[in-house]
């Protein structure tokens, strides 16, 4: 060894060991868990409401009001219980420097299903503590390795959902990376033969049961061979069993283009891809959509599922005193999942409808982010009034 660097070699070798120990010991435990919650047998469901942070309160309890009003029924027969959850702010989070208070993690665990508003992550050097994400930690805290993530645009024919891995890749020790020494940092991507399995089998179930006969894998693998690589490889192996299915393998350079070219993008349906390719590509699908503010997203494992927008908290729009006019679709569209989720599948339906008349056709109320539009909560009560047309 070059005795120059002994010591700091030694130092980040002692720091990768427990990576390795931590992630060995993630695979391990993943492999414990076999079936998914059947939430039909369920006296009771749990749904936990966060509000997060920045524009986030807002948006969810708009759509915390719709959503009780479409489950009002089940509310008052005791099978459904709405339980807000405090304390997933910024402030709350920075007072107990973690990315989420261990009492906020007990309450969300008694939960079955979570609505959360976005929440703010503090950059290294903005003079707040270094938090880890708390979108991320609740991933990996309770285990919601798919990031379900639907894309659609009819009159362009546009009908996409997107598999993202949701624990591993780039952020599965994405805040712990190593300083070697002032010239050199090193971050990891990590890929796991079961945390792959299930996502692909999660994209290739969901496409079976409703007849999509296309599945493609988005990859680096032609450079990351080795954790790309793996992905890529594990999701051929389950694609086999799924014989009626077409897959073809696409690099995330060309699939980027590839989305913006109007003859070729509306032939893909479901796309599997590992975290960071996910949160890249589901930025750029929702822009054709008419922006972020108008997914949703499912972070979806199998004892908890959590329900988020798939923006940010937008604290410039807060700033600037613009917070009442933020987009609730998003938010509303993770509204659908939920409810579809939990077996509620004719009423998210009914507003799956509803924001699609109103986003699509009706465009009678439009939100533009500004005074310009409407506020949040006039779109909301928009979407409400047209409910079952
Ligand atoms: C998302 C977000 C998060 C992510 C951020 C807020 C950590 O961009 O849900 O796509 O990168 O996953
Ligand atoms: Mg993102």
């Amino acid at each position: 060894m070059n005795e120059k660097f002994r010591e700091q070699i030694e130092n980040a070798t002692k720091h990768y060991a427990l990576l390795l120990e931590e992630q060995l010991e993630r695979a391990e435990k993943i492999k414990e868990i076999k079936d998914f919650v059947d939430y039909s047998k369920k006296d009771k469901i749990i749904i936990g409401v966060c509000g997060g942070d920045g524009i986030g309160p807002s948006i969810t309890s708009v759509t915390h009001s719709v959503l009780e009003k479409l489950l009002a029924d089940e509310v008052k027969a005791g099978k459904i219980e709405f339980r807000v959850i405090e304390g997933l702010t910024i402030e709350n989070r920075i007072a107990h420097n973690k990315a989420i208070p261990d009492d906020v993690l007990a309450e969300l665990k008694a939960c079955d299903v979570i609505l959360k508003g976005p929440t703010t992550t503090p950059q290294a050097g903005d003079g707040r503590p270094n938090l880890e994400s708390a979108n991320v930690a609740m991933r990996k805290a309770l285990d919601l390795f798919a990031n379900v993530r639907p894309v659609k645009v009819p009159d362009q024919g546009i009908d996409w959902v997107f598999f993202r891995e949701n624990t591993e890749g780039g952020y599965a020790v994405g805040s712990k990376g190593i300083h070697v020494n002032d010239d050199l940092a090193i971050d990891f991507v990590v890929t796991t033969t079961e945390g792959t399995e299930r996502i692909a089998r999660l994209a290739f179930e969901y496409a079976r049961k409703n007849n999509i006969d296309r599945v493609d894998f988005v990859t680096k693998a032609n450079v990351i061979k080795t954790t790309d690589g793996k992905f890529l490889k594990i999701c051929n192996e389950v694609a086999s069993e799924y014989p009626e299915i077409h897959t073809e393998g696409w690099y995330i350079d060309i699939m980027t283009a590839k989305l913006v070219d109007e003859k070729r993008r509306r032939d893909f349906r479901v796309m599997v891809l590992p975290n960071l390719y996910g949160d890249i590509l589901t930025d750029e699908a929702a822009e054709f959509q008419g922006g972020v503010g108008t997914a949703g997203s499912a972070n979806i494992g199998k004892r908890y599922a959590m329900f988020e927008a798939i923006h940010g908290s937008a604290p410039r729009m807060v700033q600037e005193g613009r917070d009442i006019y933020a987009d609730p679709c998003s938010m509303l569209r993770a509204g659908v999942l939920l409810l579809d989720h939990i077996g509620y599948s004719e009423k998210a339906k009914m507003l799956e409808s509803a924001l699609d008349y109103c986003m699509f056709t009706d465009k009678k109320v439009v939100i533009t982010g500004r005074d310009t539009g409407a506020t949040t909560k006039e779109f909301g009560e928009y979407v409400l009034a047209n409910i079952g047309k």
